[in-house]
C-alpha cells in the first residue's frame, strides 16, 4: 500500500481533475486504489464521482461512532473506490494525525491511496503530508504557482515526507518550449517532473460533464495522465488504442 497526497499550495491548479484521472487509470491498469476528498470545504471529487456522502473522513475523524468502512464508497468502476466528504459549509482542519495514521493502516488492502488536498499551506496540509510520507505537487506555469511549490517542497523536507514527483498542468502554447526548462525546474525543486498536461479544452469540459476524460479520449492530456500514473506505479500504462475506450458514465 502506497499513500500519496496531491498538493498545489495554490488553488485551481488541477488536483482534483489528476487525481480522478489518475485513480481511474490505476484501478483499470488493475491496481485497487481509493481516492480521499480531503477538501471538504469544496468537495469537488465527490462531486465528479457524483457520490452523494451520508458519513465522511470528518465524520470519522469527529466521532468515535463512525466505522472506517461507512465512508468507502464505491465509485462504480471496478478497483476503485472513494472517501467522499459531504456538503459542509464551516471547513475545519483535517487533524487527529494519529486517527489518520490508524485509519491509513486500515486501508492496507488497497495498492493506492490518493488525498485529494484543499489548496494552502497550512494545517491539514502538513498532517496531510506527514500521514501519507509521499506528495505530488501540481503547479501551473506562474510564479506565484512555482513560489508554492517550493515552499511545499521545505515543508516536505521539514516533516520528513517524500515527493514522488511535480507536475506542471495547464500549459498554455508549446509544451516543447517547458520541455527545455524542466531541468531548471528540477534543480530548483529537487523534486523530479513527472507530467507536462497541456491547457486542454476536452479536461475542462469533463469537470463541467462530472466526466473521467481518461475513460473517453486519448488526447494529449490523456497520454499524459497515463505517464503520470506509470511514473506512480513505476510501470508502463498505456492508454486504450483509439475505438476500444470503455464508457465512463
Ligand atoms: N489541463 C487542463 N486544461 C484545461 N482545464 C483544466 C486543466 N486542468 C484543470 N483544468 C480545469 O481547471 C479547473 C480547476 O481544476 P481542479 O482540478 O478543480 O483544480 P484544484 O483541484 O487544484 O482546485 C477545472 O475547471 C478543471 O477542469
Ligand atoms: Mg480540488
Amino acid at each position: 500500500m502506497k499513500a500519496i497526497s496531491w498538493v498545489s499550495g495554490k488553488g485551481g491548479t488541477g488536483k482534483t481533475t489528476i487525481v480522478g484521472n489518475i485513480g481511474y487509470i490505476l484501478s483499470k491498469s488493475g491496481f485497487k486504489t481509493i481516492l480521499v476528498d480531503a477538501d471538504h470545504g469544496l468537495s469537488c471529487l465527490t462531486r465528479l464521482f457524483k457520490i452523494n456522502a451520508r458519513v465522511d473522513l470528518i465524520d470519522l475523524l469527529k466521532s468515535n461512532y463512525v466505522d472506517l468502512k461507512d465512508i468507502v464508497y464505491p465509485t462504480g468502476i471496478e478497483n476503485l473506490f472513494i472517501i467522499p466528504s459531504k456538503d459542509r459549509i464551516k471547513v475545519s482542519e483535517v487533524r487527529g494525525v494519529s486517527r489518520l495514521k490508524g485509519m491509513f493502516n486500515s486501508l492496507d488492502s488497497f495498492d493506492y491511496i490518493l488525498i485529494d488536498a484543499p489548496a494552502g499551506l497550512g494545517e491539514t496540509i502538513v498532517n496531510l503530508m506527514a500521514v501519507t510520507g509521499y506528495y505530488v505537487i501540481v503547479a501551473q506555469p506562474t510564479p506565484w504557482s512555482i513560489d508554492a511549490a517550493l515552499k511545499l517542497k521545505l515543508i516536505g523536507d521539514k516533516i520528513g515526507a517524500k515527493p514522488e514527483g511535480f507536475i506542471l498542468n495547464d500549459i498554455e502554447g508549446k509544451i516543447s518550449m517547458f520541455k527545455e526548462a524542466v531541468p531548471k525546474f528540477e534543480r530548483l525543486l529537487g523534486v523530479r517532473c513527472i507530467g507536462l498536461i497541456p491547457h486542454d479544452k476536452k479536461v475542462k469540459l469533463s469537470s463541467i460533464k462530472l466526466e473521467i476524460i481518461a475513460g473517453n479520449s486519448t488526447n494529449r492530456a490523456v497520454r499524459e495522465f497515463y505517464k503520470i500514473a506509470s511514473a506512480i506505479a513505476g510501470l508502463k500504462f498505456e492508454p486504450p488504442k483509439r475505438g476500444l475506450l470503455p464508457f465512463f458514465g
